[in-house]
């Protein structure tokens, strides 16, 4: 079975699972009282051989499992209590070996296999392009792909427990971890994030998905209280962790490090056991993040796990939860639960099972990593220099390391990549992170990778430190191409969209130079473009990791055609954002702030269309060297068994270009309860040659035509008229197809 096909399988297997867990809740405590003694017995279903494991643990052994640390031994200044081969790495919880409780062994996986500060000597993983370049192919399969690139090489490494599926909203493009992040929409964000997922889990590890929620800005992370409102916060990044949850089955949530309406987010019972735990009914477990741990009494609010403990305060579950069970403060029935569900996602996932050693493809996973990367770079402009043509004498690059390779974003979702060293950089960050200051340029140089695929071009490299040099150097040829980077970093949010390092001033003097001059940007997040009315040609290459020199040349010289849109909108200045000001920026480290997320789920694209802002490039938005026609839309209502709502919508879209190419669909909808602006309900990628035609479906998810009834605690579809709109863009206009649609409730 191709790897899409079993994409599909796995999303019907997921929707099946749910439903027997469902019914199995109520089984359980029938039947928990009379179970046969436990045996290893592999047709007995997940939860119930939870239940007997936990039955035949001692306390001692069910708080083992609810704590773990972060075997690296420069973090144990006393001796580290660290077992002998445990690799360095995120997190380690001991197993119950007795009981054939396996290990976890953690490891960062957002955008690859991490090797913590390269503390494991030449340990390499593929590192896969930054989340924004991933959500900006639209492609789930090609998520799905990542993840079972990530997982299986994390298996053949030994590692059980893969820390990703981060699908915190990009409310704010100068956040410093949007490039670990999938965009500013919940539907995209969540159905990429559960297809990472679906893929990681599919090589029988175990997945996060996180920072559960609201940790959308770094700055003050641990001490801000980030206040929405519950409608909004239902509709806008509890609904990307839903439908990441729904879609990519977790066996783990990692709560978050902020606070939210008042509760830290790793003991808030409203997030915890209100939302997740009982409206969503997740049947896996929760884990910290490192170092949000403050109280035995986060296990109360639904936390099951703390992880990195030696950064928490005190090592919370393990003496001070052995105190509280004595005094009753802590019921042994939540330390049970939290200990079956920790089994239930070993189970589920098979850790416990031995595993088959499949060797990994490197040379595969390094194509797949260029693929990706050439999927999510997005042609922003283009005054028709590409692409690049064939009879140009000679090109010079200037800046960005262009002759070394590309940039990076740092933080625990480095990625130390295959290949020739990378070439790293250190720079100063201060706070929690400082050990994780350091620029790491992946080693595909953009001037190799041009230089193979036009030989008869002559391309020359110039850093562009001395301005004048590199203007002077300009002047001789016969295109420019300038490389801009902006490198960001966990902890740290950027106060401006400026590009650092004057490297605007760069650009306006290469132009003035030479009027054939382009830009290429490697960025983890919009960058602000005052030059952009001067250049012939504006590229988005975000961090395009391992393969990213040669996924920019297949892009700019015209071996693919550009197919990337922008998951994020990109402003035109900080004026136009929802906070100009991040709060918080410049105050000292842990200083307490709150957040006042008033936007609500007008996040990003549906800001900008509320407020009456044109962004400077909006979400969605994306050139091609080719054109395409989307058009007869339609929307048909059918009757489904257990959807009270079930819409498609089909359209047909047809490549009128010169060129084979990559198209992208977006479906708005546009109703009172969206008070007149566009929101996404779906999107489609599809490859289509030259007056290629093909006809089109995508199911809508009800719940993206409802809003989050407060009074009623469940979805509401408005009675009223709908208008879907098919578009190449949130703004662009489209195809429009209008239908009237009764009342409705939906589940939460
Ligand atoms: C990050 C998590 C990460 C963990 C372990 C934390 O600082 O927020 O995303 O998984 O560290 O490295």
């Amino acid at each position: 079975m191709s790897i899409r096909g079993a994409w599909k399988e796995r999303q019907a297997a997921a929707v099946r699972g749910r439903s027997r867990f469902h019914r199995l809740g109520v089984a359980l405590v029938v039947a928990a009282a009379s179970f046969p003694p436990a045996q290893a017995d592999g047709r007995m279903d997940v939860d119930t051989r939870a239940v007997m494991t936990e039955r035949q643990m001692t306390d001692v052994e069910r708080l083992q499992m609810l704590h773990g640390f972060m075997p690296i031994p420069q973090f144990f200044p006393e001796g580290a209590p660290i077992p002998t081969g445990i690799p360095v790495t995120a997190g380690f919880v001991r197993g119950i070996a007795r009981l054939g409780v396996p290990d976890l062994l953690e490891t960062d996986a957002s955008l690859g296999v991490t090797n913590p500060m390269q503390i494991r000597l030449g340990d390499t993983a593929t590192a896969l392009p930054s989340g924004q370049a991933l959500a900006a192919s639209f492609d789930p399969g090609l998520l799905y792909e990542g993840g079972v690139v990530i997982g299986s090489e994390a298996a053949d490494k030994g590692f059980n427990v893969l820390l990703g599926g981060g699908v915190n909203l990009a409310r704010d493009p100068r956040n410093g971890r949007n490039f670990e992040y999938l965009g500013e929409d919940p539907w995209l964000a969540g159905t990429l994030a559960g297809a990472a997922i679906a893929g990681t889990q599919s090589q029988h590890v175990l997945s996060t998905v996180k920072h559960f929620a609201v940790n959308d800005q770094e700055t003050q992370r641990s001490t801000l209280d980030a206040r929405m409102d519950e409608s909004a916060l239902r509709e806008s990044d509890l609904l990307a962790f839903q439908i990441a949850i729904e879609k990519g089955a977790p066996g783990s949530v990692m709560c978050a490090y902020n606070w939210v309406n008042g509760h830290p987010a790793c003991n808030s019972p409203a997030l915890l056991n209100d939302v997740l735990k009982n409206d969503w009914r997740y049947p896996g477990f929760v884990m910290s993040d490192w170092g949000a741990v403050d109280t035995v009494y986060a296990i109360n609010a639904g936390l099951d796990q703390e992880s990195g403990e030696q950064l928490d305060t005190a090592v919370w579950f393990d003496a001070p939860l052995r105190k509280a069970l004595t005094d009753g403060s802590v019921r042994h029935e939540r330390v049970s639960d939290a200990v079956r569900r920790v089994l239930r996602s070993m189970y589920a996932l098979g850790l416990d099972q031995p595993r088959q050693a499949a060797p990994v493809n490197y040379v595969a996973h390094a194509a797949l990593a260029r693929r990706a990367a050439v999927e999510g770079i997005v042609l922003l402009k283009n005054d028709a220099v590409l692409p690049l043509d064939s009879t140009l004498q000679s090109v010079l690059l200037v800046g960005g390391h262009a002759d070394l390779g590309v940039l990076s974003g740092g933080g625990s979702s480095q990625v130390t990549p295959v290949g020739p060293a990378p070439t790293i950089i250190p720079v100063e960050v201060s706070g929690a992170m400082t050990y994780m200051g350091r620029q790491l340029y992946m080693p595909s140089s953009p001037l190799r990778a041009l230089r193979a695929a036009m030989p008869e071009t002559h391309f020359s490299y110039v850093s562009g430190y001395d301005v004048e040099m590199a203007a002077a150097r300009a002047k001789r040829v016969d295109m420019v191409i300038v490389f801009a980077t902006k490198w960001q970093v966990e902890s740290l949010d950027v106060g401006s969209l400026s590009l650092p390092e004057g490297q605007d001033d760069l650009i306006r003097a290469i132009v003035q130079a030479n009027p054939n001059t382009m830009v290429v940007l490697e960025t983890g997040n919009p960058v602000s473009m005052p030059w952009l009315a001067d250049v012939k040609s504006v590229v988005e290459a975000w961090y395009p990791g391992q393969e990213g020199g040669l996924a920019i040349a297949d892009i700019l010289t015209g071996a693919v055609s550009p197919s990337g849109r922008l998951p994020m909108s990109f402003p035109k200045d900080l004026a136009q954002l929802p906070r100009p000001t991040i709060v918080g920026f410049g105050s000292p480290h842990q200083t307490a702030v709150t957040v006042d997320y008033s936007e609500g789920a007008y996040v990003g694209y549906r800001w900008y269309a509320r407020e009456g802002k044109t962004a400077l490039f909006p979400f969605g938005y994306g050139l091609s060297y080719t054109r395409f026609s989307l058009d007869q839309l339609q929307i048909k209502k059918t009757v489904a068994q257990h959807q009270p709502l079930h819409l498609t919508a089909h359209f047909q879209l047809r490549n009128v270009g010169a060129r084979a190419g990559d198209v992208i669909a977006q479906l708005y909808v546009v109703s009172a309860q969206t008070r007149g602006t566009r929101r996404l309900v779906g999107y489609l990628r599809m490859p289509l040659d030259v007056s290629e035609t093909r006809t089109a479906t995508i199911d809508i998810d009800p719940r993206l035509l409802a809003t989050w009834s407060t009074a009623h605690h469940d979805w509401v579809i408005e009675g009223g008229h709908y208008q879907f709109e098919l578009a190449n863009s949130a703004i662009e206009p489209g195809a429009t197809y209008d239908l009237m649609i009764n009342t409705l409730h939906l589940a939460p």
